[in-house]
């Protein structure tokens, strides 16, 4: 009987004590921010320290110099990684980021995801086609989620350049030449000739599910515990601007932006967006300045909370 006393007391602490170090080891893995992930727009590279080395800086003296920050290098070297941004179609950096990004143990567990200007849309792209490892929190800051129409700064040239600029584009970015020689000509977006564009673009077209719905898009994209799209207020690198909220203009022209809960992939509900906004996962922030300007004080306040554990 007495026996049978003491076995069980030591029996009790030792289960405590597994409780314990049970409860340890899981706050500490709560406790660490997930890895991020960060893809870099057009025109920049992985690893210049102005650019996406300042944000790795920042991100880890916010959330610890232990994070874990992967900034995605396309190709061999920072040349290739710079061409790749303008030069290697999306389908294929899509599927070579998917690939290291499996291979990367560190990301089993799953991570944020960073996606900057095209980084953006090509980040929605991993989220869409990879699932695996999870991504938590895709975040993207000036992506252009309905395309593009229009050329940088655009709007400073007088308005008959600029619209002439569209028109003549609008020739040469649908052709098969262009697809697949032309990064930005994958997300070139016609609102003038909605059918010319779906048939044609060899990227956004099928990424926003506009020209077959492809189910495993959605519930891939619905796994996101959120989705925040960043849009710059006075962004003139993005025509239209709103693409970066997923807004585009009205069909057959060029000057309306319909709201993004009135346009049609959003009332059919062809990407799980609709399901996404109810289940309040769609984020839609703003930052005032022209196209990835933000402040020091704008990413802590707006940002790190969602990169938090
Ligand atoms: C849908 O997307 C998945 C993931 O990229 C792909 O494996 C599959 O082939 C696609 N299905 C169709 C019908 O295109
Ligand atoms: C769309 O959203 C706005 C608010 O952002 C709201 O005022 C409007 O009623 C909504 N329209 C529809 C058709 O749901």
């Amino acid at each position: 009987m007495v026996l049978m006393k003491r076995t069980s007391y030591y029996w009790n602490v030792l289960v405590l004590l597994v409780l314990l170090i049970k409860q340890g080891i899981s706050d500490d893995l709560t406790e660490a921010p997930p890895p991020i992930v960060m893809w870099h727009g057009m025109g920049d590279t992985c690893c210049f320290p102005f650019s996406l080395g300042t944000v790795t800086k920042m991100l880890k003296s916010k959330l610890g110099e232990s994070l874990y920050v992967k900034s995605l290098k396309i190709g061999e070297s920072i040349i290739t990684d710079y061409e790749s941004g303008f030069f290697v179609h999306p389908n294929k950096q899509v599927e070579e980021v998917c690939r290291q990004l499996s291979n990367d143990p560190k990301l089993g567990n799953g991570y944020n995801a960073i996606g900057f200007s095209q980084g953006g849309q090509f980040l929605r792209a991993v989220a869409q086609r990879c699932p695996v490892p999870p991504m938590l929190n895709l975040i993207t800051l000036g992506g252009q989620h309905q395309g593009v129409f229009g050329l940088p700064n655009c709007p400073s040239l007088s308005q008959k350049s600029c619209e002439s600029f569209r028109r003549m584009l609008n020739v040469a970015a649908y052709t098969n030449w262009m697809q697949n020689f032309l990064v930005q000509a994958t997300y070139w977006h016609d609102p003038l000739n909605e059918q010319k564009y779906v048939q044609s673009s060899s990227f956004l077209a099928d990424i926003n599910n506009e020209r077959s719905i492809n189910q495993t898009y959605i519930e891939n994209l619905m796994k996101l515990k959120r989705f925040v799209m960043v849009k710059f207020t006075k962004d003139t690198i993005v025509q239209p601007l709103q693409s970066q909220w997923f807004e585009f203009y009205e069909p057959n022209q060029d000057k309306v932006i319909l709201p993004l809960n009135e346009s049609s992939i959003y009332i059919e509900d062809k990407l799980g967006l609709k399901a996404m906004m109810d289940a309040n996962k769609l984020i839609f922030l703003e930052s005032e300045g022209n196209h990835l300007q933000f402040t020091d004080e704008w990413f802590t306040e707006n940002i790190i909370p969602i990169l938090q554990p």
